[in-house]
């Protein structure tokens, strides 16, 4: 393992730890691959002095919800080629979907995961499936794989369709103390679905997935953890109604939190210029009053996290009609960037709360002593330029997969720092 650098000193940055009720200009030490003070004057002999004026200095983003494909699809992407697609989005630590071949559904699946990851640029932190095979059937060992390191559950990807078995899992995660990630989708009601019920889709000729597909299983979903006790995270909320789910499960004191995709707040259905596969994703791009209500819930924090749904496909599948190519696009690298644009730009909320939903919160979900610059704290840190537009250039990424419908959008907030326990492992 290459060296850490025993004392780099960041000068003279913006810095943002929403944790600390922080947004200012100030010097960071990191020492031993810690945080070791913030302050005006730091002085001394840091042997690494780097000058990031003009920048922000974020704690490192987490993303509690991405696709690396390996073992069993390393033409899409490789847990290599995945965390360096993360460094290079200021994102420090990541949490892959089970929903690979063979699935992480046991202590072994995850233990190799993580023996896999070990080199990894950024922190891989495992999410085990709920049942074998994510069948829907039977119960994976979910205490052996807590044991073995996975921070959550998920049948990503679907949803546990039969309630019986998904209220055993639920009981067994809140025994467990380990949280349930839900992908919210009523199998049956797809019904063929491959984007959202709409006017496009009439436009389009393509058959459509309506709000209720998702809705009626986040309803079910929050009543089961009212029931079990169960902490209950919420994949990827696209629709207006789930935010008054939320919303009135958060009212009722349940332990329920939501992630919403870049995507979703920041794309609406009419938007969709042609069927093209790049503008697949499960759940779809929903219409312009879903795009606001969702908005508004992260700007009142009924939504807390920001998570990107990361999911690379190869070009050839992509490269197709709606109707045949996979859902999903990658997010990884583009994630601060569409978010600081669309957010803060847009005048939705500060950078401080921006933050707060891409560290902070993602930390609190997981309960891990991460997501902040205190002293003390592992020294995962994000330096970005909030100041220069850009465009979005898929051929730059380090993801195998490029597909992305914001190929060419002017966005401002690249990435030019990322750190992660103090080591640099990525820089424009
Ligand atoms: O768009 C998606 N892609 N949604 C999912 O739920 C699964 C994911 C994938 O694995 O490709
Ligand atoms: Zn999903
Ligand atoms: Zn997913």
């Amino acid at each position: 393992m290459e060296e850490i650098h025993l004392k780099t000193l960041l000068v003279g940055g913006r810095v943002v730890d929403p944790s600390q009720g922080l947004d200012e200009q100030m010097d960071v030490l990191i020492e031993d691959g810690k945080i070791k003070a913030l302050g005006t004057e730091i002085t001394g002999e840091a042997e690494n002095t780097i000058n990031v004026q003009g920048k922000v200095v974020m704690p490192g983003f987490i993303d509690l919800h991405v696709h690396l494909r390996e073992p069993g699809f390393e033409y899409k992407e490789t847990i290599a080629t995945g965390s360096q697609a993360a460094a290079r989005g200021g994102v420090t630590t990541i949490c892959p979907m089970p929903n690979t071949k063979p699935v992480i559904d046991s202590p072994e699946r995850v233990k190799d995961l993580l023996e896999r990851a070990k080199d990894a640029p950024v922190h891989v932190l495992p999410i085990g499936a709920v049942t074998l095979g994510q069948e829907g059937k039977e119960l994976a060992d979910i205490a052996g794989m807590k044991e073995a390191g996975a921070v959550a559950l998920s049948e990503d990807g679907k949803s546990v369709m039969d309630t019986l078995v998904f209220r055993h899992g639920l009981q067994e995660a809140a025994a467990q103390d380990i949280p349930m990630f839900s992908h919210c989708e009523d199998k049956a009601l797809v019904d063929g679905g491959v984007m959202n019920a709409g006017d496009k889709a009439k436009e389009l000729g393509l058959p459509g997935i309506t709000n209720a597909v998702e809705d009626v299983i986040v309803a079910r979903d929050i009543l089961m953890a009212k029931e079990t006790g169960c902490r209950l995270h919420l994949c990827h909320c696209s629709t207006a109604d789930s935010t008054v789910l939320v919303e009135m499960a958060k009212k009722q004191g349940l332990p329920v939190t939501a992630e919403v995709c870049p995507h979703h707040f920041t794309m609406s259905d009419d938007e969709i210029t042609e069927d093209h596969g790049r503008f697949k994703m499960n759940p779809p791009l929903r219409s312009r009053v879903d795009v606001e209500v969702l908005k508004k819930a992260l700007a009142d924090n009924v939504m807390e996290v920001i998570s990107t749904d990361h999911a690379p496909h190869g070009a050839e599948e992509k490269d197709q009609s709606m109707r045949k190519a996979p859902f999903g696009i990658v997010g990884l690298e583009t994630s601060f960037a569409l978010s600081y644009t669309e957010l803060v730009k847009g005048g939705v909320m500060s950078l401080s709360d921006l933050v707060a939903k891409m560290s902070t919160n993602p930390a609190k979900v997981l309960r891990i002593p991460k997501g902040n610059l205190r002293p003390g704290s592992a020294a995962d840190v994000v330096v970005a330029d909030i100041d220069t537009e850009y465009h979005i250039d898929s051929s730059t990424f380090a993801s195998k997969g490029k597909n992305t419908p914001f190929d060419g959008k002017a966005v401002y907030g690249q990435i030019e720092k990322t750190f992660v326990d103090g080591r640099l492992v990525y820089e424009k």
